[in-house]
């Protein structure tokens, strides 16, 4: 497939996290994914705009701009995502990335966020700025390949 790529922004509310998933979803099918890598991906994507929406703005709608970016490209058989906040940072991303660390498990968080992306995608990696914002890199090779190669 020839190089492509998609931009979008929107507001940090809840809606808008399907619509991300099902736009990602829609901007790879042309790799021909398989049913499981689209799952896969749409829960990464899911996981990674809700954690722009729960954590990154917590003071809204009061200061905060609130604008969460999605940027996908793919090139031959890869798909890059990112989605970047500008809300508050995290202080210790190597502790947040930890299976069942969340900052609010009152709130029915499980900390499995970041857990899920590592396990769904083939690469995953944040950046991230105290009160600057958040930045999730996460990449996947899309398309049927033989048993041999998919267990690279
Ligand atoms: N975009 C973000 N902005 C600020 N903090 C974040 C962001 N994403 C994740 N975090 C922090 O990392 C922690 C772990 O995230 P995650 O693994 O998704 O678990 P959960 O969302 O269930 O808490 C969160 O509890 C939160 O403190
Ligand atoms: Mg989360």
């Amino acid at each position: 497939m020839k190089p492509n790529y998609l931009k979008l922004e929107f507001l940090s509310l809840p809606e808008n996290q399907a619509f991300a998933r099902d736009a990602v979803a829609a901007f790879c099918l042309p790799l021909n994914p398989t049913l499981s890598q689209l799952s896969d991906v749409k829960t990464a994507v899911s996981e990674a705009v809700t954690n722009a929406v729960i954590h990154a703005y917590p003071d809204w709608p009061e200061e905060n701009p609130r604008k969460v970016e999605l940027r996908c490209t793919v090139n031959a058989d890869v798909l890059h995502i990112e989605i970047e906040d500008q809300g508050i940072g995290i202080a210790d991303v190597e502790k947040a990335m930890e299976p069942l660390f969340s900052t609010c498990p009152d709130k029915d968080r499980s900390g499995m966020g970041f857990a899920f992306m590592e396990a769904f995608m083939d690469d995953l990696e944040v950046e991230s700025t105290v009160g600057k914002g958040t930045i999730v890199r996460m990449e996947k090779k899309l398309g049927h390949f033989s048993w041999a190669e998919e267990e690279e």
